[in-house]
């Protein structure tokens, strides 16, 4: 079926800000609806999200130049091509941009695009996303890397680490591991209440309590895992996002009160994994700071997931050279940090050919859509971040991956591996 139109608006994203959502016409009416996300903890070689430079509209974060690159360029070249070529659709966004870093026409204008594109041509088909993208071998469930305190640039207390999280990798099921997940996030905030702190949420919905100390989040963190009956041996592990990058000036790691260098602060996990449960790390490194990453990697990346996220923003090129030079041993993959639903699939597959692990990630800054949990199922990557369990905008990801293990019934897989 050929497109027939498009037709991009702005909306507002989950922190109230300005975004991008495009609407594809098809030539029998149907329609493909996408919008995107936005970071706040960006990494500096992310492609660009294109804002307005008018101040006297939502003080410059405006979209209305991506608008008007899908309504008036894009839309020109769009129109009339196959919907099921993707390859095609997103080689000629990338062309008619012309620039590293999307630069002219803007990331979120040309993502939006490329997912709405998806989304029409799976409608088409009347089939659901995660089986057009991933064909008949689509089975794997994410196992959900539930953020559950919030800190660093998400939330306002004194934690200087990002994200605290738990995954449950004991469940059977992917709709047993939200249940889990669901109890310990309840307890938890009966927890960080009896202790007096503040139970309000931060940009991804987990608790930002006005704690300073990583320990005591993680403590925390226990305490409402076993306060439910579960254990941190069989049913759940920890993970971390670091976004150390926001705390890395000089070649010095500030955080808690500390100046470490990187070869204090890779003794410092190593500390951290002996003592806790943690088995995934996220940018415990700084994106400049290469060899930091190294020498973390050859002392932990045998015993726990290091995730590049800043260090790959889920370009192929970084990973590669990441790849080459042994810097961590998986990738967040951001659609929003590259631009096109085909790139972002190469860098999966980049990772995976190099036994890296690729986790599927939203960011701070979220809309209703759902495209990231479709894309979770279609690569059988295994692990998608989302965010916490409350704000519907984190919730309607895991919701569809619910819908989505009942559709797959028996051939769905739920295990950490
Ligand atoms: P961001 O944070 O979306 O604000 O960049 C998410 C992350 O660092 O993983
Ligand atoms: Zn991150």
């Amino acid at each position: 079926m050929i497109i027939k139109n498009l037709f991009a608006r702005e909306i507002l994203d989950s922190r109230g800000y300005p975004t991008i959502e495009v609407d594809i016409k098809l030539c029998n009416g149907i329609i493909g609806r996408a919008s995107v996300p936005s970071g706040a903890s960006t990494g500096k070689l992310e492609a660009l999200e294109l804002r307005d430079e008018d101040q006297k509209r939502y003080f410059g974060k405006g979209v209305l130049n991506a608008i008007n690159a899908v309504n008036n360029i894009i839309a020109k070249e769009i129109i009339g091509i196959e919907i099921t070529d993707q390859s095609l659709i997103d080689y000629t966004l990338i062309t008619l941009d012309g620039t590293k870093n999307k630069s002219k026409l803007g990331a979120n204008a040309i993502l939006a695009v490329s997912l709405a594109s998806a989304k029409a041509a799976a409608t088409n088909l009347s089939i659901p996303l995660y089986r057009y993208l991933g064909g008949t071998c689509a089975k794997v469930m994410p196992v959900p890397l539930i953020n559950v305190i919030n800190g660093g640039l998400h939330a306002d207390n004194k934690l200087d680490f990002q994200e605290f999280m738990i995954l449950p990798i004991g469940a059977k099921t992917f709709n047993e591991a939200l249940r889990m997940s669901a109890e310990v996030f309840h307890s938890l905030r009966d927890i960080i209440k009896k202790k007096n702190y503040n139970a309000n949420v931060g940009d991804e919905g987990g608790f930002a309590p006005d704690i300073e100390k990583s320990e005591e989040a993680l403590n925390l963190i226990i305490m409402a895992i076993e306060s439910v009956g579960y254990s941190t041996l069989n049913d759940f592990k920890l993970g971390l996002d670091i976004a150390a990058s926001t705390f890395y000036k000089n070649k010095v790691y500030k955080f808690e009160n500390r100046e470490l260098t990187s070869d204090e602060l890779s003794q410092y996990y190593c500390d951290l994994v002996a003592k806790y449960p943690i088995i995934s790390i996220e940018d415990p490194i700084s994106e400049e700071d290469y060899n930091g990453w190294k020498l973390l990697t050859a002392k932990l990346g045998d015993k726990v997931q290091l995730v590049g996220d800043d260090l790959f923003v889920t370009n192929c090129e970084l990973i590669s050279r990441g790849i080459k030079e042994k810097m961590a041993n998986a990738v967040l993959i951001k659609p929003n940090q590259i631009g096109t639903l085909t790139e972002t699939f190469n860098a999966i597959k980049m990772a995976h050919m190099n036994g890296y692990k690729a986790i599927i990630s939203h960011r701070s800054g979220e809309t209703e859509d759902t495209t990231i949990s479709h894309i979770a199922v279609a690569s059988n990557c295994g692990q998608i971040k989302a965010g916490s369990l409350s704000r519907s905008e984190r919730l309607v990801k895991y919701n569809e991956l619910i819908r989505i293990e009942s559709l797959l019934g028996k051939s769905a897989q739920y295990e950490f591996y």
